[in-house]
């Protein structure tokens, strides 16, 4: 069996220790991103996902503002530090990639096929998955590092005002990504028989 996808999939993990040591231009890096992106699946290929890439001063004040937007709800001054030095490292990556959903296409898709209204957010879910895992996979493969944050919903507005961001676009992740400083830990796997059965 070819396994160089496998082997790439195992590439990718969650790197916590990022940093600013990119040699790939920002303009190499979109495009990349915005390739693995458009060749992710979705339902009826309703294309749900958005992407908005955050570099230099614009990374600084997404961090930024997810620190001040916590600190009323961090319970103490202690506790508060341990969160700050945890948007610190984020801060410290090279840039973040927002990903949001358009609301706008998964309720027409809602009124155009009643048959399936129930099903269509759930897989505009699905489809940020595979986004974002193969934006995430395509980092990995060009020895750029990231992980996954998700401090929507309590962030939202402050970053839709911030960037611009349109109003029936839904906040559903950010990633930063950097260099890779340190290498993810150790990860623990299920045992296969409890997870999967193979009929035959
Ligand atoms: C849907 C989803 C949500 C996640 N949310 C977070 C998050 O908010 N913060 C975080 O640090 N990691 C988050 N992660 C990363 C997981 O914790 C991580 O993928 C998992 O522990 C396995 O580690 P690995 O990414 O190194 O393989 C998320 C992953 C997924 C798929």
């Amino acid at each position: 069996m070819n396994t160089e996808l496998l082997s790439l999939l195992k590439k990718r993990r969650s790197i916590y220790n990022l940093g600013k040591n990119v040699t790939a231009s920002d303009d190499e890096i979109v495009d990349l991103v915005e390739n693995a992106i458009q060749e992710s699946p979705s339902a009826f290929n309703s294309q749900t996902t958005r992407a908005v890439f955050l570099f230099g001063e614009n990374h600084d004040k997404l961090w930024d503002i997810v620190v001040d937007r916590l600190k009323s709800e961090v319970p103490t001054e202690a506790a508060y530090e341990k969160t700050k030095a945890k948007i610190a490292s984020f801060k410290a990556a090279y840039a973040t990639i927002l990903y949001y959903t358009d609301t706008d296409v998964v309720k027409k898709l809602e009124k155009d096929f009643p048959l399936y209204a129930d099903n269509f957010y759930d897989w505009s879910e699905q489809a940020q998955g595979s986004a974002t895992l193969n934006a995430w996979v395509s980092l990995a493969d060009n020895g750029i590092g990231a992980n996954l944050q998700h401090y929507n919903p309590i962030i939202d507005d402050l970053v839709k005002d911030a960037f611009n961001i349109p109003a029936n676009w839904r906040l559903r992740g950010q990633m930063p990504f950097g260099s890779i400083e340190a290498p993810a830990g150790s990860k623990e796997y299920m045992d296969k028989v409890d997870r999967f059965k193979v009929i035959k």
